[in-house]
């Protein structure tokens, strides 16, 4: 039977609410858009993709990435050098009769069809007043577009305090941390930092559920490497950390050459490929498509509904080069994004660098040292110390900040360096031509970023794990994001004292399975038809039956969601058979097969 999508949709909210996977947040008070609650089943699924994008893109890495955390409240000044506080923004228009605020881009997409995203202001409304758009809900005129600031702002210090900003990505606490965990890491380079968190942006008028939310969970990393590294160093990085399979993964892109060309078709290509055909500036850029694509694929989205698109100029954030959005096919909304993954270069560590002047460079070492003439430059402390007497200590204290070729180039090119409104000129320097011997240089790292938002993925996952016949209906999510691992239920039947004994072994039960680390619920609560049915809305992939048999051989039922089938087992075997169903790892005997021949 084909089941209307509108009627999986309605069932799909239905389970939402009745089974607590998530609703609107702050219902009482007439609901907030952008603000959504998990309840206590969404957040035990949730927590599992959480832990499995970790399990890929960190446990798996073989060292290559860490994972930090850093703080939710940014200073100002840190989201002024990343370009936030001018780029990161979005057009509206505001309807001159009701008052009603509308998104610019959005509203033309609904409109009309027509996808503007990143189009500029002017542009905007000349096709608002070419089309004679109004005010969807009263018809009336709408205001010229201008560009609304997405970030929430707020203060540290309640009393005057410093303006700051709550983060919008996660991204910016890693990049200006770099120095911090890539001495933390023992120097490893290329680096990979990863960090899980809240992030709000301050959406203008969002009307899209769960996938477009002022505040979210961003699950991203940021990936430190040397653009200038030839393809083999990059090759043998891979091979060397026993990573080369993921080389092998189909990728579906649409890359912006078609799109410019008007022609939106899938090519699909292996991230090897992918790196031949020079289809991604940088080969990390496919490998972690590659990683984020398995990761997709093991939360349970078909392989036909992921693909990427490539963003064309005027759609890239200002920070990249290069972006490719991931998106996954939904009933509700059609293709969304679930994750950008931006070649950044060093974009962000130079603006940091050029606000602080401190040093977030990597060392690389040459094979061979070079012998060259190198200009260095020293303060002359005699005249310093003579022409500035009291404020001397100040002076050597932040020159010891900059780094020399900073230093250096500020005296030639601009003849003096500014400290604390005093302009110590170039005579009070000494710049000498050496020759020496050169071990490396100071880099500034290129940066690829993988980058999820995590509500986007489990609508999705929710949405394409639903199942409905005409018999019923169950989430057939993966087993191992189920909320819980395991349902124990005690089947009444025999007499009373039976029936208490059939109770109390199944409670037994239970507790073994939750002291053996398998998340179970215990349910005594009506038919076991009904209760079948409760387990199977919120995805539990394993029911276990405790009956009159069980009290004479120490064996259960175990029946499977999916299809229903229902084995008998014996207690001493029960752990395993679960463990068998739920567990994201491969047994050990087929590990030790992969790697090893044992005698
Ligand atoms: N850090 C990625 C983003 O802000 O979308």
């Amino acid at each position: 039977m084909v089941i209307n999508p509108l009627d999986r949709l309605s069932a799909l909210n239905n389970i939402a609410r009745k089974r607590g996977l998530y609703w609107p947040s702050y219902e009482i008070y007439g609901g907030v858009a952008g603000f959504y609650d998990y309840g206590p089943i969404g957040v035990s699924i949730k927590n599992k993709i959480m832990h499995l994008w970790r399990m890929f893109f960190v446990e798996k890495q073989r060292g290559l990435v860490v994972e930090i955390e850093t703080p939710i409240i940014t200073p100002r000044e840190v989201l002024k050098a990343s370009g936030h506080e001018e780029h990161f923004t979005d057009p509206y228009t505001y309807c001159k009769k009701c008052g009603n605020v509308y998104r610019v881009d959005h509203l033309i997409k609904e409109a009309l069809g027509i996808n503007v995203e990143g189009y500029s202001l002017d542009k905007l409304w000349e096709i608002m007043k070419e089309n004679n758009l109004r005010c969807p809900k009263c018809g009336g005129e709408l205001s010229k577009p201008e560009n609304a600031l997405l970030l929430f702002k707020t203060t540290i210090g309640p009393y005057r305090g410093a303006p700051a900003y709550f983060r919008p990505e996660t991204a910016q606490g890693i990049f200006v941390s770099f120095k911090n965990v890539h001495l933390a890491a023992r120097e490893r380079f290329p680096l990979g930092i990863a960090q899980v968190g809240r992030v709000g942006r301050n959406e203008i008028s969002p009307r899209q559920g769960m996938i477009r939310l002022r505040e979210f969970t961003i699950m991203e990393v940021e990936f430190f490497f040397d653009p200038e590294e030839p393809l083999e160093n990059f090759i043998s990085e891979i091979k060397s950390n026993d990573l080369e399979e993921y080389l092998d993964t189909v990728l579906r892109i649409i890359p912006a050459y078609m799109r410019e060309r008007g022609e939106e078709k899938v090519v699909e290509v292996t991230a090897r490929e992918a790196i031949e055909k020079e289809l991604v500036e940088t080969p990390w850029l496919a490998y972690w498509m590659s990683v984020g694509t398995r990761f997709l694929e093991f939360l349970g989205i078909p392989s036909d509904k992921i693909r990427f698109i490539e963003k064309l100029p005027h759609e890239k954030a200002h920070y990249a080069a290069q972006t490719f959005d991931q998106e996954v096919y939904t009933e509700k909304y059609g293709w969304i994004e679930v994750a950008g993954y931006a070649y950044r270069t060093n974009y962000d560590l130079s603006r940091h660098i050029k606000y602080t002047h401190a040093d977030l460079t990597v060392f690389k070492r040459y094979k061979q040292p070079i012998k060259r003439k190198q200009k260095v430059v020293t303060p002359n402390i005699m005249a310093l110390k003579r022409d500035y007497p009291e404020k001397f200590p100040d002076i050597m204290k932040k020159l010891s900040s900059y780094e020399k070729e900073e230093l250096l180039s500020l005296l030639e090119n601009q003849g003096y360096i500014e400290i604390n409104g005093v302009k110590i000129t170039r005579k009070y320097f000494i710049i000498k031509e050496k020759e020496q011997y050169i071990h490396g240089e100071k880099i500034i790292p290129h940066v690829v970023e993988p980058s999820f938002g995590l509500e986007r993925i489990f609508y999705a996952v929710l949405e394409n794990s639903l199942k409905i016949t005409d018999k019923r209906t169950w989430l057939g999510i993966k087993p191992w994001i189920a909320p819980y691992d395991a349902a124990v239920f005690p089947l009444v039947s025999g007499s009373k004292k039976e029936h208490k004994q059939i109770e109390e072994l199944a409670k037994k039960i239970y507790y073994m399975l939750l002291e053996a680390g398998i998340t179970a619920i215990y349910d005594s609560d009506g038919s076991i038809g009904r209760r079948y049915a409760r387990a199977d809305e919120i995805g539990i992939p394993v029911a276990i039956t405790v009956d009159y048999q069980s009290l004479k051989d120490n064996t259960v039922t175990i029946r499977d969601r999916d299809t229903q089938k229902q084995l008998r087992v014996n207690l001493r075997d029960l752990y395993d058979s679960i463990l068998q169903r739920i567990k994201p790892y491969k047994p050990w005997s087929a590990v030790l097969e992969k790697y090893l021949t044992l005698q």
